[in-house]
């Protein structure tokens, strides 16, 4: 949950640390740090705040060394104070750690390390592991005394560290969060992810768990826990540090709305031949596999957990294969019931969520193959899954999801034509048609971003409301649940999703003329009318009513206050379309409420801790 970032160098790694942080930001933002190594001399500046904040107060680009560490913070452990704020260090002050994750035996080392003479200064689980290494250090090389440490600890950790009588080095390790090595001219870089490194190097090494880097500005070298050197592969990163800037937009958030249509196109290339869907060669899944299935679990969590619920409406009702969704925080503590005939998903974005992965690994104990929807390549849940196809979303750095959304959904939508095509659910003329619908879905996402002048409209007039209520049926009722989360997320404006028709059953009691409620109500053969019913429930109360409808609609504009046009698409379609005016209004809102959309508060954007 928190960001990290290294870099040894021959030349001063200060702006670099400060650039990659700045990219990291969305990972934690309670507090920054950085540590440097200068004429053998470890220097700390850190504080509780945003990036920009700290650095008004302590001018982190001030600060020269050809070593360093940079953290951003997201609190486990310990107040949201200066003393816990990372970098930390060692009695002597010789030793800077930086960490993302959670050690959890740290009360019991603590008390071992405190009766050994140790002085802590924080609230941190993080400080016990500078201190463990020390203890350790007396006599040791350094890599000796980080590897019988490393031993010691349990939990979750990347971590980074610096040695202040070793200036030329610098260790890493990982067990259960994510770290990458970049390879550079002349330096050598560690982070938590890819695009904060990636205007220096697009070499990457993507660590395991249970391994330990050693870099200098030269080499870097990968071990695992006995000291055994491993050969690692370095990949090359397609994405180009531009894709991680805002280009122009106020907000990551506003940018990665608008690059659906791009990001759809991309996730659609070379995937659609004549009338088959393609994947490459990642995916793993043999035909027979596919054919034999009898049921699908698929495990997510947050905006993921949506896509899992639209996924499972397009897969029983167009590949006629029973689904089920479940929170992977729940699914890893029941005991549920799976065998090999089922295929279990994780959606995830970053492919680092730590409780989708424990869920995936838990899964995996019934022998079940597994495949992963996944925004970042070689992230850990890929690494652990059968199968993998990539959404191509590129980087998302926004806190909300947006893009990683309704590429997971595209996706989504394939894999449900390919399995409908394998088990003879519907026929060529029905196949043709869904691959039709999607091919237009990048141009259709175009005019539904036309319409945000509209929608900014709503922004301005109902800012200021304290809840609302989003509302749809079938395919569109996890784009209520969606809808809804965006704008709790990045607002605080308190909102629920709710099936339209439950309403009556109790959400209806909170209608009166202060309650905005959005209605997604694309036309379809199963729900409109019902819908309509519903809407005229809402208005006889008062209700704002705010809906989204398909183009052409006559009948919802007559009862709305507000009406967002979406092109018509197939029904299954049309959660892909109807899903981004609600983006659009969760960001206007938080916009005019003043908040950063990209950092809103309590929150990051992995969630690497369970
Ligand atoms: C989305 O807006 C949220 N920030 C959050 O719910 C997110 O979708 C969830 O944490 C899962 O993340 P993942 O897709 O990276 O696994």
């Amino acid at each position: 949950m928190c960001g990290i970032v290294g870099v040894v160098s021959d030349n001063n790694v200060s702006e670099k640390l400060f650039n990659g942080l700045a990219n990291l930001e969305y990972r934690g933002y309670d507090s920054v740090g950085m540590s440097f190594i200068k004429n053998g001399r470890l220097t700390i500046r850190k504080g509780v705040g945003k990036l920009q904040e700290v650095h008004k107060k302590v001018d982190f680009l001030k600060l020269k060394g050809s070593i360093g560490l940079g953290h951003c913070r997201w609190s486990t452990h310990g107040g949201v104070t200066q003393n816990n704020a990372h970098p930390h260090v060692d009695c002597k002050k010789r030793i800077s750690v930086v960490h993302n994750g959670i050690i959890e035996n740290y009360s019991e080392l603590k008390r071992f390390l405190i009766k050994k003479g140790h002085k802590f200064y924080s609230q941190t689980d993080t400080e016990v592991i500078a201190h463990l290494i020390e203890e350790n250090l007396e006599g040791s090389k350094i890599e000796d005394a980080v590897r019988s440490a490393l031993k010691k600890i349990e939990g979750s950790y990347a971590l980074g560290i610096l040695f202040a009588d070793n200036p030329g080095k610098l260790i890493a390790a990982r067990n259960e969060s994510p770290l990458v090595v970049g390879i550079g001219n002349n330096e050598n870089f560690i982070a938590s992810d890819v695009p904060s490194i990636l205007r220096h190097t697009n070499k990457i090494i993507y660590l395991e768990d249970m391994e330990m880097a050693v870099l200098t500005k030269n080499e870097a070298k990968i071990f695992d826990f006995d000291g055994k050197e491993k050969s690692k592969q370095v990949d090359t990163i397609k994405w180009n540090a531009e894709a991680a800037q805002k280009s122009g937009f106020k907000h990551f958030m506003l940018k990665e709305i608008y690059e659906q249509p791009r990001a759809i196109a991309d996730t659609l290339n070379g995937r659609l031949e004549n009338n088959h869907v393609v994947f490459e060669k990642e995916f793993g899944l043999s035909n027979s596999f596919l054919k034999s299935i009898k049921r699908i679990v698929i495990l997510a969590c947050g905006t993921s957990w949506h896509a899992g619920l639209t996924g499972e409406f397009m897969l029983e009702e167009l590949a006629k294969i029973p689904a089920d969704v479940e929170y992977a925080s729940e699914f890893r503590y029941r005991h549920a019931l799976l065998d090999k005939q089922t295929l279990v998903i994780a959606i995830t974005q970053s492919g680092e969520t730590a409780d989708t992965l424990a869920a995936l690994k838990e899964a995996k104990k019934y022998g079940v193959k597994t495949l992963s929807i996944c925004n970042v390549m070689g992230s850990s849940i890929t690494r652990i899954s059968d199968g993998v196809i990539y959404t191509r979303a590129g980087p998302e750095i926004g806190v909300a999801s947006t893009k990683a959304f309704t590429t997971q959904l595209a996706v989504l939508y394939l894999f449900t034509i390919l399995l409908a095509k394998l088990r003879d659910t519907l026929n060529e003329m029905q196949i043709r048609d869904m691959m039709e619908g999607i091919r237009k879905i990048p141009l259709q996402l175009q005019s539904v971003l036309d319409e945000d002048k509209e929608i900014l409209k709503c922004a301005e007039l109902y800012y200021n409301k304290q809840n609302s209520l989003y509302l749809g049926r079938g395919v569109n009722f996890p784009i209520a649940l969606e809808g809804a989360l965006k704008l709790k997320e990045v607002s605080y404006i308190h909102a629920e999703g709710y099936p339209a028709a439950e309403m009556k059953h109790g959400p209806i009691a909170l209608i009166d003329r202060q309650m905005p409620v959005v209605f997604i109500a694309p036309h379809d053969f199963y729900t409109y009318k019902k819908v309509l019913g519903n809407i005229e429930e809402v208005k006889a109360r008062g209700g704002i009513i705010i809906a989204i409808a398909t183009e052409g609609d006559k009948e919802i504009p007559k009862k709305a206050k507000h009406t967002i046009f979406i092109p018509k698409t197939l029904y299954t379609l049309s959660s892909i379309l109807s899903v981004v005016p609600l983006q659009l209004l969760a960001y206007h809102i938080a916009d005019k409420l003043g908040h950063n959309p990209d950092l809103p508060k309590n929150l990051a954007k992995s969630v690497t801790v369970e």
